[in-house]
């Protein structure tokens, strides 16, 4: 791993008329890191990923991605420059099917999408790269089939696979095994530490999953109140006394 920072956040903050749901935030994320956002609801981390990827605008502070300031970059421009994000929310389309939900995400990244009939050649690497992605996910054998049809589990594949079509340097990842079965969980954390082992790519990870987090995480940034509470290793979150007071006492087992 490098030391290279591909994200940076100077002063970062986004208030809701009087709510301030992130507040000054200074945050740095090593390039090919998986770098975990953990805290409790309304800490503030959904709200950081939305500022971090466009979809809101901060109120003050800055933005930078690999060197350079992104902070008034709206989300069709950040998708360009290499960042996928996840919703909470399922965004798949539910009467496609699995292929062509991940050829449509394909798409969305080529400067061409709105004319995209004009160039057969085109056309076949979107399909292409469909299958490659559609292999990468576990999702081969389900790839005619209707989204909607799909176990819970495997559309959450699906939408990891939509996130990764468009080849993303960076990968932020809303509460990726909400809702899941918990024996279906240990699969899609393969998947998602795969794909940033394999691809040169760096993962941010909300979860609330403290046995996911511990293990999987290089790096891992608790948040409170809108505001960084502590920074670490998995070892050093854990033996920190202010986020065992504030956050994990009651839900992780610390001597495990
Ligand atoms: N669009 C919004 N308008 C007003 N308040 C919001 C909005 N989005 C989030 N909030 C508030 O901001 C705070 C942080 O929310 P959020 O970022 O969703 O936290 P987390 O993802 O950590 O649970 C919460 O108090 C939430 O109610
Ligand atoms: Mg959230």
């Amino acid at each position: 791993m490098t030391t290279d920072i591909i994200f940076e956040t100077k002063n970062l903050s986004k208030h809701f008329g009087a709510l301030i749901a992130v507040d000054s935030v200074n945050l740095k994320v090593r390039k090919n890191s998986l770098h975990a956002i953990i805290g409790p609801n309304g800490a503030g981390k959904t709200t950081f990923f939305n500022l971090l990827s466009g979809n809101l605008e901060p109120t003050s502070g800055q933005v930078i991605f690999k060197g350079k300031d992104i902070t008034h970059q709206p989300v069709h421009r950040t998708i360009h420059f290499g960042i996928g994000r996840s919703f909470q929310i399922t965004n798949i389309f539910p009467n496609l099917t699995v292929f062509e939900n991940i050829r449509l995400a394909a798409q969305a990244m080529g400067r061409d999408n709105f004319k995209f009939w004009q160039s057969a050649s085109r056309f076949k690497n979107y399909e292409a790269r469909t299958s490659e992605v559609i292999e990468q996910v576990g999702l081969k054998n389900r790839a005619y089939t209707l989204a909607r049809t799909l176990p819970h589990g495997d559309q959450r594949k699906l939408e990891l696979g939509m996130i990764l079509a468009p080849d993303p340097e960076v990968l932020l990842l809303d509460e990726p095994t909400a809702g899941m079965a918990a024996e279906q969980v240990p699969d899609l954390i393969a998947l998602i530490q795969g794909i940033q082992k394999s691809g040169d790519r760096t993962v941010m990870l909300v979860e609330h999953n403290m046995n996911v987090v511990m293990s999987v995480s290089d790096e891992i940034t608790v948040m409170h109140l809108g505001k960084i509470l502590a920074e670490g290793t998995p070892a050093e979150i854990a033996a920190n006394k202010e986020v065992q007071t504030a956050y994990l006492g009651g839900l992780y087992d610390l001597n495990v």
